[in-house]
């Protein structure tokens, strides 16, 4: 910033060498002197031209690494960011819309930050040197130029503010655009096979005609105000011509102030003008500047500075009223209170919507709760989003993620070090040898997104893999993991996943009850209500809720054992 402050002051000198050398230059030859007298005018004017342009290059370059460096800097912020913040942000914000934020936002934040340095710094310093010289040249042009310049801004601000609202408009329009894109790229199979690709490209097609429609009205707001700048600035240079031309017939002025205040005022504007025609650049930039900022600024959900070790036996979680709320929802879980101890089976059941997955989310720690009294390990605790607690959690959803890598990598995942022989053992253990025997390079063959893709017992498989390598996180957690699979895929994946629960501690969800029987105990969600705790026999005892989900599940299709 200093150096282009001091840039665009040597750059004013410049100018105004260039502009005095010219007209001393002109005045002397129309005096009649010969053009070889007049050389050194000559050559000021033209060391100053070259040195002028050279200085915008030098500025140019300056601000194009400068830009660059800064736009690095904000994408590794809201990488950053966006990592910290876990999933909840990419639900809130869309996919589409971060995807875009980070690559086009961040193009267009750079090419902010270039604009906005260069024009507003030059707009500042280079017009008031130039005015201040004309005012010593001839202060009569020197109050028309200052008199004009603030009608010229008002103009500009006026033009500005409806550009911004439509600028605006398009930055919302595309943020629409491009979520909807992504989502229905992400649909595709369920487009297709309800038919409804159609329609949805028909829908696709309206977001983006209204994206279209937005731009263009930016665009026209923007020729328009340049237009108008243009002819307001030129309007203005040409009365300073007609004052400066009769005053100098009446003999009032001499040639080298007046052609010297010719040369210079459009030299006064053009910075103005500059800043002008790329205002609507600089505003598809603002938004993005600001929406990557709003996310950067965003503060991170509270993280107790509390050190567990590694579960073991012994011990203890314990909940106590807690509750929890969505944003825009009344209590999604009420009244949770209960206490695990040491590795064991935990399962939770409930009917689908019951908030299962939203318990999981706050024993992982994704959510916080609302109120209530959390122990871990001994230790008083708000909420379980704990460094050290996360590290020893095995998180094993419904549809686990596989990544674009190998399926050695993939299996890998978390303990990148492993040994051929372990790597083996995991594939044998978790029944993945047909599949590897099968993939033309073997463990090396590229699977996931864009590679080939494995069916749902497959993937579930790979995730046991990297459970079964890592020993060391002791805390599972099932969301879920079979209700996609056939039961014949789920029984023969559950005779792989019981032992690798064994000295674990173990939060499985489902609402298959036959898993209910390995479970050490059991926790019954209805409504978002912890209604029923105990082990099997008790839950059977107690003839309550438990009782009610066995005989439904039996009446409607037979018990899976
Ligand atoms: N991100 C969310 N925002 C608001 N409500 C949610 C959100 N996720 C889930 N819910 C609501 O919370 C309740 C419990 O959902 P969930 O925990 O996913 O149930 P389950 O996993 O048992 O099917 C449901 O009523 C669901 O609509
Ligand atoms: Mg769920």
């Amino acid at each position: 910033m200093i150096k282009l402050v001091g840039l665009y002051v040597l750059q004013a000198f410049l100018i105004l060498g260039q502009g005095l050398g010219l007209a001393a230059l002109l005045t002397g030859l129309w005096q009649g002197h010969s053009l070889a007298s007049q050389l050194t005018w000559l050559l000021v004017f033209a060391g100053c031209y070259l040195l002028r342009h050279g200085s915008t290059e030098l500025g140019n370059s300056w601000l194009d690494k400068y830009a660059r460096m800064a736009a690095q800097d904000f994408r590794k912020q809201l990488l950053k960011k966006v990592f910290n913040l876990g999933p909840a942000i990419v639900q809130r914000e869309g996919t589409g819309n971060m995807v875009t934020l980070a690559l086009d936002g961040i193009s267009e934040v750079e090419n902010y930050i270039h604009l906005i340095y260069s024009k507003v710094i030059s707009m500042m310093i280079i017009p008031v040197i130039l005015l201040i010289v004309c005012f010593f040249l001839d202060w009569i042009s020197g109050i028309v130029m200052l008199l004009v310049y603030p009608l010229i801004v008002l103009f500009m601000i006026i033009l500005g503010y409806a550009a911004k609202a439509k600028a605006d408009r398009q930055y919302a329009a595309f943020q629409v655009l491009s979520n909807h894109f992504i989502d229905s790229l992400r649909g595709i199979d369920t487009l297709k096979y309800l038919g409804l690709s159609k329609r949805y490209s028909r829908s696709i097609y309206r977001s983006s005609e209204r994206f279209r429609k937005s731009t263009m009205s930016v665009i026209k707001v923007a020729m328009l105000s340049n237009f108008a700048l243009d002819f307001f600035t030129t309007l203005a240079i040409a009365v300073l011509a007609v004052f400066l031309g009769l005053r100098l017939i009446n003999g009032h002025l001499l040639l080298f102030p007046a052609l010297a205040i010719l040369i210079l005022a459009p030299e006064y504007f053009l910075p103005i003008r500059n800043f002008a025609s790329d205002y609507h650049a600089t505003l598809n930039g603002k938004n993005s500047f600001h929406a990557v900022l709003r996310i950067i600024n965003m503060d991170l959900p509270k993280r107790p500075q509390v050190e567990l070790h590694p579960w073991t036996t012994g011990d203890e979680l314990h909940l106590e009223n807690v509750e929890f709320a969505y944003p825009h929802g009344e209590s999604e879980l009420r009244d949770i209170n209960l206490t695990v101890s040491g590795p064991q089976k935990v399962g939770i059941i409930g009917m689908s919507g019951a908030g299962k997955t939203t318990l999981i989310n706050l024993l992982s720690g994704f959510l916080p709760p609302k109120s209530g009294k959390m122990t871990i390990q001994g230790q008083k605790v708000d909420t379980l989003n704990i460094k050290s607690w996360q590290k020893q959690i095995l998180y094993i959803p419904q549809t686990p993620y596989i990544f674009a890598d190998t399926l050695r990598n993939n299996i890998a995942f978390y303990t990148p070090g492993v040994s051929e022989e372990q790597l083996q053992e995991a594939v044998h253990v978790v029944g993945l040898d047909q599949l590897v025997a099968e993939l033309p390079a073997g463990l090396d063959t590229m699977i996931g997104n864009g590679h080939r893709p494995l069916s749902g017992g497959q993937a579930q498989r790979i995730t046991l893999a990297r459970a079964f390598l890592d020993a060391s996180r002791k805390v599972m957690i099932f969301d879920e993991p079979t209700a996609h699979l056939d039961i014949e895929t789920e029984l023969e994946l559950k005779k792989r996943m019981l032992p690798l629960m064994d000295g674990r501690l173990v939060f499985f969800a489902t609402h298959r009850l036959h898993w209910m029987k390995q479970m050490d105990y059991i926790l019954v969600l209805k409504d978002g209500r912890l209604v029923e705790q105990g082990t099997y026999q008790q839950l059977l005892a107690e003839q309550g809720y438990f009782t009610e989900l066995m005989d439904q599940t039996k009446g409607r299709r037979g018990n899976h054992e």
